[in-house]
């Protein structure tokens, strides 16, 4: 059922900027092939194995800030080495253990084809399991970040809606976050390349819209950037199979997003930690449309 589209071993790394490899694999949600979600953005996340306690919180936790990743537009569809049967019984025991359904897909990688694929298996493990990677994948389908964690330790919800925010941003406006950049943020503006725009950024930044540290150092005001739109972005020149993403209107604040990320930072107790998922229902009016799909 799994099989790579195009029907050869990737010879290549699985690498930022590349293409990510089509396939077409069994979920609990039925067949699906990556391509099918073109326009969108994917979050593809493999776990170590189903009814265990880590996995079992983080899919939980994607559950709960569903929402969240369909106002980015973005599907999620997780992956491990287990089989279809398996997942179905592991979503029956987290729906009577928790009262939460998983709405996304989970893909039945039983000969790890699509975890080979993504270079997702370690050759220096004794057994073919995959352990907790991410891709995220643009809606022209080139991978765009990956991450990588121990079985030992979940993953963050909220540190990867804010990488997709900012992968949204930067996408749609020719911008750079800086560290602990957080939606709403003033952002990062290229550097100059004329000894021209050098010098007027030394003597005059103000009458740019930017405030300098250094010549090669500007910000922008977030919403100087979003609501003027007067730095567009070079867009990844799609290839001929490749359909642009749809453009969605701008609508929101993103201050209740920072909340979110700011109870995270709070999250010591058991209380706190249901005070931040409930947190999220006030905050699902936080449509990521604000950055334009790129
Ligand atoms: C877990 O999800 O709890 C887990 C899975 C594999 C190894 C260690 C922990």
């Amino acid at each position: 059922m799994i099989s790579n589209n195009n029907g050869t071993t990737p010879t290549q790394p699985i690498t930022i900027g590349r293409v990510a490899p089509d396939f077409t694999a069994l979920t609990t949600q039925g067949p699906i092939t990556l391509s099918q979600f073109r326009g969108k953005w994917v979050l593809l996340f493999s776990h170590p194995g189903d009814f265990t306690p880590v996995c079992t919180s983080e899919f939980i936790a994607f559950s709960q800030l569903y929402d969240e990743f369909i106002n980015r537009n973005v599907q999620l569809i997780g992956i491990s080495i287990d089989s279809n049967p398996a997942h179905l019984g592991w979503f029956v025991s987290i729906l009577e253990n928790s009262g939460i359904t998983i709405p996304f897909p989970l893909i039945a990688d039983r000969n790890a084809e699509v975890s080979t694929l993504y270079g997702m298996v370690n050759p220096d493990r004794i057994y073919e399991t995959s352990v907790r990677d991410v891709f995220i994948i643009d809606p022209v389908q080139r991978i765009r970040s990956i991450l990588a964690y121990p079985a030992t330790n979940g993953r963050n919800m909220y540190e990867l809606l804010r990488l997709i925010d900012a992968l949204q941003v930067s996408t749609e406006y020719r911008v750079s976050t800086p560290a602990n950049w957080m939606p709403g943020d003033p952002l990062i503006i290229p550097v100059p390349t004329t000894y021209d725009e050098v010098l007027k950024r030394i003597n005059d930044p103000e009458s740019l819209g930017l405030q300098c540290k250094d010549w090669y150092y500007c910000y922008k005001n977030y919403d100087d950037v979003v609501n003027q739109n007067n730095i567009p972005a070079q867009a990844p020149a799609p290839t001929p199979t490749q359909t642009p993403a749809p453009t969605t209107t701008p609508t929101t604040n993103s201050s209740s997003f920072t909340n979110i990320i700011s109870a995270t930072n709070t999250n010591t107790n058991t209380t706190t930690y249901s005070n931040k998922i409930n947190n999220t229902s006030s905050v699902s009016s936080v449509k990521k449309t604000e950055f334009k799909k790129g």
